[in-house]
């Protein structure tokens, strides 16, 4: 079987590391010359192919997916007009807009943060004397590693924050939530229904960007867990969702508050391929290929570490105990994901030392 896939990342390239044990075969719709995903099959490409290029795609394999949700859905509904695509348009169409997921949410009954529509700088500050100060503001479209958003702290930015953003219409703007820390989950349900949920995962970011992941979220308890296996769960057979999903997650002394859904294999979800069972990519393969899924279960404490910007020396990563390095095969640039590292211990005691040596190892990385 052949897995058509929109975008030729390192998610792309991941989801065709964990198929092709089981003789899955690739082509990646991407323009990007040199693209993470090039090495693991055909890549297609509008810039050289011009406008014949989505039929070239679509002829190039029995089932298709994608690696992010900020792609026309117009391409994507092309597609599923002729051939299988899983997660649906329907599951793109909410995750890719903000507005969208957090009507989901409120349909579900899911806690989410109190928001308004902004059209116009005055909305903005209407937004901003009923819900108060901060006030997060946000692009409904396209955002991704914090681009897009501007936190309104004083009044006096309303105007700021407007100039930033109006090119982005419609905005949406949120109430601060005052969380303790972020936590997000990551499923997987079967064309046949069945869903399965990883651990919940601690999220840190640093500059806007997902620094490392840690697994399972230290001290969350079994009615944590269960209750984001409930949001998540009722969100996948809500939308009829065929595929990994995520859920980005604040944890705060209220309980959990959904900030939003990815409808994809997710960063804080690469930890998977050592810590878990079954992966999350080998899983969205499955789930594509209509195959059953593997177990979620975590097999020990697991922590992913972002590598942006620059590279380590690979053999001083490999010195580290447990410790796995995936590059991603790019070249350096300023805030740019180039790859991760995975590392597992027996006890979080000794997981907590192997995150500081590689930290160490990172020249971009804060200390753990
Ligand atoms: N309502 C909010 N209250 C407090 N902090 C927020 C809120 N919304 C977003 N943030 C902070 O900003 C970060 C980025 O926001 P969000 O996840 O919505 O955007 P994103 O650009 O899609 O990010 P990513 O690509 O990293 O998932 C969050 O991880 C969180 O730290
Ligand atoms: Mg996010």
């Amino acid at each position: 079987m052949k897995i058509g896939i929109f975008g030729g990342g390192q998610l792309g390239r991941m989801m065709a590391l964990a198929g092709y044990p089981f003789n899955l075969r690739f082509s990646f719709y991407e323009s990007a010359e040199n693209c993470p995903s090039a090495p693991l099959g055909e890549v297609i490409s509008d810039k050289v192919l011009g406008a014949n290029s989505l039929e070239a795609f679509l002829a190039s394999a029995d089932v298709f997916t994608y690696e992010f949700e900020n792609i026309p859905a117009l391409l994507v509904e092309y597609i599923a007009q002729h051939k299988p695509v899983y997660p649906s348009v329907k599951s793109l169409a909410v995750s890719q807009n903000r507005l969208n997921e957090k009507q989901l949410f409120a349909k579900l009954g899911i806690p989410a943060a109190a928001y308004h529509q902004v059209h116009s700088q005055a909305d903005l500050q209407q937004a901003v004397d009923t819900l108060g100060l901060p006030l997060v503001v946000k692009t409904t479209m396209g955002g991704y590693d914090g681009k897009g958003q501007f936190v309104i702290r004083q009044t006096e930015q309303v105007a700021q924050a407007w100039a930033e953003l109006q090119q982005g219409l419609p905005l949406i703007a949120e109430a601060f939530i005052d969380f303790e820390r972020e936590l997000s989950m990551i499923a997987v349900r079967g064309q046949d229904g069945d869903t399965r949920c990883y651990p919940l995962a601690w999220n840190v970011h640093h500059q806007g960007i997902l620094s490392h992941s840690v697994v399972p979220a230290p001290d969350v308890d079994a009615a944590t867990q269960a209750q984001a296996e409930q949001y998540i769960t009722s969100i996948l057979h809500e939308l009829n969702h065929v595929g990994v999903l995520t859920l980005e997650m604040f944890q705060t002394p209220d309980g959990l508050f959904a900030n939003e859904t990815a409808p994809r294999v997710h960063n804080s979800g690469h930890w998977s391929i050592e810590g878990a069972i079954c992966s999350q990519f080998e899983n969205h393969m499955r789930a594509v290929a209509g195959l059953p899924l593997g177990s979620t279960q975590e097999l020990r404490p697991s922590a992913m570490i972002n590598i942006i910007g620059q590279h380590p020396k690979t053999a001083d990563i490999l010195a580290i105990p447990e410790a796995h390095l995936h590059l991603y095969g790019k070249a350096e640039r300023v805030g740019r994901k180039l790859g991760h590292i995975t590392v597992t211990a027996n006890d979080s005691n000794t997981l907590q030392v192997r995150m500081a040596q590689i930290a160490k190892c990172l020249p971009n990385q804060m200390a753990l």
